[in-house]
């Protein structure tokens, strides 16, 4: 007999087939997320649970939860599941790590140059007809071969944000509890900063750090008045580490030279500031949204679910 398992909300047709093969699976929805009380009412049968980073899995969805043996998470960040019940209930968690760090390296690539060389404002520009000609002062926007790149935690993402930054020959700067290994950094051409100090340095300055209690609201005001004026953020992580409230005030003084977000603090809110600003470039949460990575994170999950419905030891467990 197949598991009974949900699926917060439908997946790619490719994992739903792989799915099909080995669980009894129910779809919560297909065009939105479900609610909390939704999925408390869900679970209460279910083996399994294929999630989202949408999905709020806390003590309350956990305790309703009478028969689940394993939360697979399609996401890289399990900030989503209190890992800690799950655990204290002998609940398997699974993420999907390593399959989306290129792709998520790119886009905070994409977002670095589209905030300094202001091409989302350039493009409305052409779009409104008002290109009448070349300018001399037309979009000046700022270089990036040879500035200096400050990452906020070197993991994966960090390390292939890294890499890229080599293409423009600039001088990369890091901060992260763990220092890398020597060759490491002689790898990444990059070189250990105290948070403060990377802040009040860097050019650019772009966050790769997990959200855990630690770095929720890392990037607090305070933080935020050491970044030079004429820096950018970006955040293509969690949005809660950065006090956005704080980063649409600094933002709306020219503290700061400019912004380019993927992700905030109470997705899917967006402070209202923000949307108002023109020195900021927001998108919506796609930081690995392409077709390829979508489907390996989702067959992933998917793999990750069946291995431990069958009680064998999932590839990619969490705890
Ligand atoms: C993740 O996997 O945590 C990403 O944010 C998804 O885009």
């Amino acid at each position: 007999m197949k598991s009974k398992v949900l699926i917060t909300r439908k997946i790619l047709p490719e994992a739903l087939d792989y799915l099909k093969e080995h669980t009894d699976y129910e779809i919560g929805a297909t065009n939105r997320n479900l609610t909390k009380e939704e999925i408390i009412k869900k679970i209460k049968d279910k083996y399994g649970l294929l999630s989202l980073l949408v999905d709020n899995i806390d003590k309350e969805v956990i305790d309703s939860a009478h028969s689940l043996k394993i939360i697979a998470n399609c996401a890289v960040g399990y900030n989503n599941i209190d890992i800690r019940e799950a655990q204290k209930k002998g609940i398997l968690v699974t993420n999907t790590p390593g399959i989306l760090t290129e792709t998520t390296a790119d886009l905070t690539w994409a977002l670095i140059l589209a905030v300094a060389r202001r091409i989302p404002q350039a493009h409305k520009f052409t779009r409104r007809k008002k290109f009448k000609g070349w300018e001399l002062e037309l979009f000046l926007g700022k270089e990036i071969t040879k500035k200096c790149l400050g990452i906020i935690g070197m993991g994966r993402i960090g390390k292939a944000v890294a890499l890229r930054a080599q293409a423009f020959m600039m001088e990369i700067v890091y901060s992260d509890p763990h220092r890398l290994t020597l060759e490491e950094e002689k790898k990444y051409k990059a070189t250990f900063l105290p948070l403060d100090k990377l802040l009040s340095t860097a050019d650019i300055i772009t966050i790769h750090a997990g959200l855990t209690p630690q770095t929720f609201h890392l990037i607090s005001k305070e933080k935020i008045s050491l970044i030079r004026k004429d820096a950018i953020l970006i955040n293509a992580s969690r949005g809660p580490i950065v006090d956005e409230k704080a980063l649409a005030e600094a933002l709306e003084k020219a503290q700061i030279w400019g912004a380019g977000l993927d992700v905030y603090e109470r997705e899917p809110d967006i402070e209202k500031k923000l949307l108002s600003l023109d020195n900021v470039i927001l998108l919506p949460h796609i930081g690995s949204a392409t077709y390829e990575t979508r489907l390996k994170m989702a067959m992933m999950a998917a793999r990750n679910l069946v291995q431990g419905l069958k009680g064998e030891r999932p590839e990619n467990l969490v705890l």
